[in-house]
């Protein structure tokens, strides 16, 4: 129980739950007993020693879900070491200049949630099907000049989470 930790995420299209699961995986290779949960499913959180929160960007902004949950979680997220996790397209090329584009995504959840200071910051390039996208997400999609295709850096992925071990429960 001491060492639980909880994995929670939002994902419009399923690329940033796959990224949950591949980080829960590498922190229960470190030994940590880890739940890999949708932010929906959370009630509280009061059995976690440290949370990983990621989540994607759509329009700019990370999904609704992860900044709500956030939002609602914020006096038991203050208390406890946080880590958070990006999934977008902007990093594909990862640019000094796309990195701070990142960053300035998650400005907003900064300023409404200062009391959470995240202990890492993942940012991962993501894919996009456009085949199973909504008829409004492709128009948004293609208006925006988003690539098709799987961009995730697994290794990268791996080794954020390994590095997660260390500066979640030291
Ligand atoms: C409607 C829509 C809007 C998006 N807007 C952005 C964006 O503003 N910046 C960005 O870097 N990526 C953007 N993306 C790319 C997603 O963040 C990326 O495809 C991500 O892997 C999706 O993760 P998910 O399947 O977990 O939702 C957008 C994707 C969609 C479908």
């Amino acid at each position: 129980m001491q060492d639980r930790l909880l994995v929670a995420f939002a994902s419009g299209y399923g690329s940033t739950h796959d990224i949950a699961e591949v980080i829960g995986h590498e922190l229960r290779q470190c030994g940590l007993t880890v739940e890999v949960r949708r932010v929906g499913e959370v009630r509280e959180l009061s059995r976690y020693r440290a949370v990983a929160l990621g989540a994607s960007i759509r329009a700019g902004q990370w999904l609704f879900e992860a900044a709500e949950f956030l939002k609602c979680h914020r006096a038991a997220l203050s208390r406890v070491p946080v880590a958070y996790f990006v999934t977008c397209m902007t990093v594909r090329d990862n640019t000094p200049k796309n990195r701070r584009a990142v960053k300035a995504y998650l400005e907003p959840i900064r300023v409404h949630v200062p009391e959470v200071n995240p202990v890492s910051v993942g940012c991962f390039a993501g894919a996009l099907n456009y085949g199973s996208l909504s008829m409004t997400d492709k128009l948004m999609a293609r208006l925006t000049r988003l690539p098709d295709g799987d961009f995730r850096n697994w290794q990268a992925i791996r080794d954020w989470a390994t590095g997660l071990y260390r500066v979640l429960l030291n």
